[in-house]
């Protein structure tokens, strides 16, 4: 984003957000510290006002923003959106850009990219191919570029950002926190963005529960170490710690393992979620998270638990962080 993007991005990444998020593309946690990510929730405690309590507010009025999803999404595209209009604002929704866009007939990425910046204050992309969201960003010079999911082995910024609101809502804390995070941490984008934003708090403690196949890849089990998160990596639901702050599970990515289903059929759920599980091993304080889409690795019967958060807070907080973020990023508040 802007004619200075290139001298102003850092050659260790996109550019920090350093309690400034004005016209700044969103692209990785890594953006982030502890000062932005408090002004960010800060503001969502406000927009969480306005939504629930129907309160007209136009901080976003005259302000328009693509969503181009080339893959499927419920809860981000769907709260994006709503995330907009909730503050005056407008989107263009371009679903499926590979059979209802140029795209179908053979249109670059980059093409894409320059016609919609045209119509646009702000773009909001999910791409299948990791790395397309940095290559969009420097296509994109005149609005700023929110990535919504980078492939498989990328990252999942608002995801990670909604996350980490959640458990400081229900922890009050970031730091000095244990949790469990489980199912695919090869090709689940949303645990790279939270781990990196835990790894901004000292004293947390991660177990890592996934089969071996779909384990954290060594550069980033490296990487965040390196930073200070304490990682176990655990391949049995007896070695979850009793009485952790949180449990973040995940599903497998199918749609990653299409040449190899039968590596897919082998480890899809492989740990489930069940009401026993759960009275075994969590505290009574412990708060069950998911990203969704569940697709089986958490039974039915656990909705109803207390301690389940993924249907309730985690779905609403995803549009408030939204909120907050268009809002400061836009520039109007
Ligand atoms: C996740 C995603 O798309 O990465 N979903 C989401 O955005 N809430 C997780 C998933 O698809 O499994």
């Amino acid at each position: 984003m802007t004619s200075l993007h290139e001298q102003q991005r850092p050659l260790s990444g996109p550019e920090k957000i350093n309690g400034n998020f004005r016209g700044k593309d969103i692209l990785s946690m890594d953006q982030f510290d502890t000062r932005s990510l408090n002004l960010l929730f800060d503001v969502t405690r406000n927009m969480r006002e306005i939504a629930v309590n129907a309160e007209p507010c136009d901080v976003l009025k005259g302000k328009q923003a693509v969503l181009l999803f080339y893959e499927p999404s419920s809860r981000t595209r769907g709260s994006f959106d709503a995330a907009m209009k909730q503050l005056g604002g407008q989107t263009i929704v371009i679903e499926d850009p590979q059979h209802f866009s140029s795209v179908a007939k053979g249109e670059t990425l980059e093409d894409t990219i320059r016609t919609f910046e045209a119509y646009s204050d702000l773009i909001v992309l999910r791409h299948d191919k990791t790395g397309s969201l940095q290559k969009a960003a420097d296509i994109a010079e005149s609005v700023p570029l929110v990535n919504a999911g980078d492939g498989g082995q990328g990252e999942h910024p608002t995801q990670g950002l909604l996350d980490l609101y959640t458990i400081n809502q229900h922890t009050e804390r970031l730091d000095n926190l244990t949790g469990v995070i489980a199912g695919d941490l090869l090709m689940g984008r949303t645990v790279k963005s939270l781990i990196r934003g835990l790894a901004l708090y000292p004293g947390n403690r991660l177990f890592l529960l996934s089969p071996e196949k779909i384990r954290l890849p060594r550069e980033d089990f490296e990487e965040f170490s390196r930073r200070g998160v304490e990682l176990t990596e655990i391949d049995n639901t007896e070695d979850i710690p009793p009485d952790t702050d949180f449990w973040y599970w995940t599903r497998v990515q199918k749609e990653r393992y299409l040449d190899n289903l039968e590596e897919y059929e082998e480890v899809k759920n492989r740990f489930v979620v069940n009401q026993e599980l759960l009275d075994r091993y969590a505290g009574e304080k412990t708060i069950l998270m998911h990203p969704l889409p569940r697709v089986g690795e958490i039974t039915e019967e656990v909705d109803k638990d207390k301690r389940a958060v993924y249907l309730e807070s985690q779905i609403r907080n995803g549009m408030y962080v939204r909120m907050a973020l268009l809002s400061l990023v836009l520039g109007k508040i």
